[in-house]
């Protein structure tokens, strides 16, 4: 970790270095800027460091987020590029990416009626997506509960490792050149209407051309951030397990499993190197993100009703991170109405899935001044009509 020069002045000051500034740095370095600065207390933590790392715009996806199924897609396709890459520049850290494809499974026949009309949803859409019955679902996880009423199965759904790849991605930076500095912003620094640097809690300042907020749910609390150029992202906490397979047990899944257990959402999510993780509890209470006792029932019991043999397995781990969800609960991704100041944030329940994509295109309008058309619905300006503009001065 590198000390920032006294009177520091960066190209691109990115605030935030969870999986998408880092992402954003990355990329940066790669299409040849230079000069990078990425703040944060504790670089590479952040809700990837919680989540399960499903990459699943196909069974995730929710009526009404057609744009957003678009992206995720982009990203899942440029994943596997992405991770290879990633792989090569961290000096070989494997990112634990895992093409697998996912089951989503009902347990009783409201759920059946659910996932029919997710369906049908998908299929509407040209989705890949096949319907599978109770039986045609054990035969492909034979550790589902006899109870299992039927499903889907999506080839393209995989995974990766969150922690894994922040590690990488960590590694990547240091060896592109970006300056890892281990702060926090306290402030930012605006004058004549743009933004031009930050604060920071050791009262040092960095001044910058470009600035990327790629904070999460702490992204609008900045202060000195003008009023109405970001909307609140509100903080939504999701607790998650952790179970090992012990190698005799294994594969105990093989693939992703998503499920509607009477109404509740669940997934297990299968990694080769036996860790079995299990979410998430969904719940909007401010930035708490302690474990409950309930919060590990919920899962557990759901999760037995689904898989009963999960009650064999260790539980190594319980934890709880903060999704950050917009509004519309889409990203911002692009120039904000205050020029100088560029958002990547806002991804709510998939930002470990829409991190190539957003790191690309943040990266892409570093360099050329101009928002990618796959950005567009995604503007920061769309909840600040009144300074709305789809090109801000870079
Ligand atoms: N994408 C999974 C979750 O947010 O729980």
């Amino acid at each position: 970790m590198t000390r920032l020069a006294k009177g520091a002045h960066a190209d691109v000051l990115v605030i935030g270095g969870g999986i998408i500034g880092l992402a954003v740095a990355w990329r940066a370095a790669r299409r040849g800027l230079g000069n990078i600065v990425v703040i944060d207390p504790a670089h590479g933590g952040g809700a990837a460091r919680v989540a399960a790392g499903m990459l699943a715009p196909v069974t995730e996806l929710q009526y009404g987020e057609e744009p957003l199924l678009r992206l995720g897609m982009a990203s899942n396709e440029r994943y596997a590029a992405f991770a290879a890459e990633l792989t090569e520049a961290s000096g070989g850290q494997d990112t634990g990416y895992r093409q697998c494809g996912t089951v989503a499974v009902a347990l009783d026949s409201d759920d059946r009626a659910e996932l029919r009309e997710l369906h049908a949803f998908h299929q509407r859409l040209g989705l890949d997506s096949h319907w599978l019955t109770g039986r045609e679902a054990r035969r492909l996880e034979p550790m589902l509960a006899p109870g299992v009423r039927g499903g889907l199965h999506v080839t393209d759904d995989h995974q990766v490792d969150g922690r894994r790849l922040v590690r990488a991605l960590v590694l990547a930076c240091e060896r592109a050149g970006v300056l890892l500095h281990r702060a926090e912003a306290t402030e930012l620094l605006v004058e004549n209407d743009r933004a031009v640097g930050a604060r920071l809690d050791t009262l040092e300042t960095v001044t910058a051309d470009r600035i990327v907020l790629a904070a999460g749910p702490h992204s609008h609390r900045l202060p000195g951030l003008p009023e109405g150029v970001l909307p609140a992202i509100r903080p939504v906490k999701g607790q998650i397990l952790r179970l090992r397979v012990p190698e005799p047990y294994r594969p105990f899944l093989s693939r992703n499993v998503r499920a509607v257990v009477r109404g509740r959402h669940l997934y297990l999510v299968p990694r080769e190197n036996g860790e079995l993780v299990i979410g998430a509890t969904s719940e909007e209470q401010g930035y708490d993100t302690t474990v409950t006792a309930g919060g590990v029932y919920e899962l557990l019991r759901d999760a037995h009703e689904l898989v009963p043999g999960i009650t064999e397995l260790p539980l190594v781990e319980t934890s709880a991170g903060l999704r950050p969800g917009s509004p519309d609960n889409a990203p911002l991704i692009g120039p904000t109405a205050l020029p100088g100041l560029v958002a990547a944030t806002g991804h709510y329940r998939n930002g470990v899935l829409l991190t190539p994509v957003t790191a690309d295109l943040v990266a892409e309008y570093l360099t050329t001044g101009e928002t990618p058309a796959l950005a567009a619905p995604f503007t920061p300006t769309r909840f600040s009509p009144a300074r709305s503009t789809t090109k801000a001065p870079a």
